[in-house]
């Protein structure tokens, strides 16, 4: 494939107005997202991209009613379970990145065992974020460059230093970022990582975001010129 991105992060957005639209609850919605999530991740380790990253549960989700934080995490356990052996075959790399201590020991769990047997793998990294916010990261990250460096060398940090306190170290920023249904933020995201990532907003919501679309999108950026604020 021409131009292939090294690094594509997803904002899965539109689960509940998919369901709404069909007289469904939302969870019917985050359903049909797992679904999409299947399709792009098989569509990303065919064509051999090298990361694929996906906002699966944002810090401000917890403020959603309790039944619907149940689903998504009984979701997310769900496709650890049932994915397991077939992400192994297809040589995927796994990570959860966020605010870990949030998350259940069941689902912490789970997400150990995938991370631990899967982190050999040559193929593609998937990774979930799942309790994160791109604030809580830059925070969390300037607490521990604090507590680790003099205060010397925490004054000569450059930015290629601090990106290695994230919770994203040694993992390229997104060369693209795709976000669905509409929405045309950041929403507090990979706030750092974004610097110089490509935009990609469709109106497509995200359970009808499958390898037609995916492939849009990946023909799109293909077509973009980066410049990272040269001239050329
Ligand atoms: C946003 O739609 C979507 C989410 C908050 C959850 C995304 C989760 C999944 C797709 C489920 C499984 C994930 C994995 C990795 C297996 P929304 O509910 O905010 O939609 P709305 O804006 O239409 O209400």
């Amino acid at each position: 494939m021409n131009n292939l991105p090294q690094h594509v992060s997803i904002i899965m957005d539109g689960n509940g107005r998919w369901a709404k639209a069909r007289g469904k609850e939302r969870v019917y919605g985050h359903m049909e997202g797992a679904e999409s999530v299947r399709a792009c991740l098989e569509y990303a380790v065919e064509i051999g991209l090298p990361y694929l990253s996906l906002y699966a549960f944002s810090e401000e989700n917890w403020n959603r009613p309790p039944v619907e934080v149940n689903a998504l995490m009984a979701l997310m356990l769900k496709f650890i379970r049932q994915e397991f052996s077939n992400l192994m075959e297809h040589r995927v790399r796994f990570m959860a990145l966020g605010n870990r201590r949030r998350l259940s020991k069941e689902v912490n769990a789970a997400i150990d065992d995938l991370m631990e047997a899967s982190a050999g793998n040559q193929g593609t990294t998937l990774i979930v974020f799942l309790s994160y916010s791109g604030q809580w990261d830059v925070l969390q990250a300037m607490k521990k460059a604090a507590a680790e460096l003099s205060p010397e060398a925490f004054q000569a940090m450059e930015a290629k230093d601090f990106s290695g306190y994230l919770v994203t170290a040694g993992i390229p920023d997104p060369d693209l970022l795709i976000r669905t249904s509409g929405e045309l933020r950041i929403s507090n995201y990979l706030l750092w990582q974004c610097a110089y990532s490509e935009f990609y907003f469709t109106d497509v919501l995200w359970p009808d975001f499958r390898r037609p679309q995916f492939q849009e999108a990946l023909d799109a950026y293909a077509n973009r010129d980066r410049r990272y604020g040269k001239v050329k």
